[in-house]
């Protein structure tokens, strides 16, 4: 069993998108996909509203995630942590106990744009159309990332 771990900030617009769209993509007896926020504001919410209605309009249920905060033992429980922006990378590397805890995130638009290190923008103070614009953004890399995974 693989297991990959999607982080934002908030852990209610961009990361629960990922783990919605991953999920869809990958073979649910090959892959846990599971998703958290480096801040603890909305710890125990449902996504934010209109990550759902986004991903509601591309036939994906986010309704049964709940937010959670990012923990150390996560470096334990997953063999890959996706962060959204090089925000969420730093707050996340911060916490790493070692070079192997280190090696495990990776931003996650690197996987279309090798090396350029693009951030996901964060949609939570803009309109509507910013959260379209990061489902096809995560659309493509868990695209990407599905295939790695089915030869890994
Ligand atoms: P996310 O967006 O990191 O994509 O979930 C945010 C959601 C909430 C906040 C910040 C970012 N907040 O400050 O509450």
């Amino acid at each position: 069993m693989k297991k990959v771990l999607m982080v934002c900030l908030g852990n209610i617009c961009r990361s629960p998108l990922a783990e919605g769209i991953l999920n869809s993509k990958v073979d649910k007896n090959d892959v846990t996909v599971d998703s958290a926020g480096t801040g603890g504001w909305h710890i125990g919410e449902l996504p934010d509203s209109r990550s759902i209605e986004v991903a509601k309009n591309h036939q994906l249920d986010l309704s049964l995630q709940r937010c959670r905060k990012f923990s150390y033992s996560d470096f334990e429980n997953f063999d890959i942590i996706y962060v959204m922006d090089k925000s969420n990378y730093k707050d996340v590397i911060s916490i790493a106990r070692n070079e192997r805890d280190k090696q495990k995130v990776q931003l996650i638009l690197n996987e279309v744009y090798t090396k350029q290190n693009l951030d996901v923008p964060d949609p939570y103070y803009g309109g509507d159309n910013g959260f379209e614009n990061v489902y096809r953004m995560l659309d493509e890399a868990c695209e990407v990332i599905s295939k790695k995974l089915l030869v890994s």
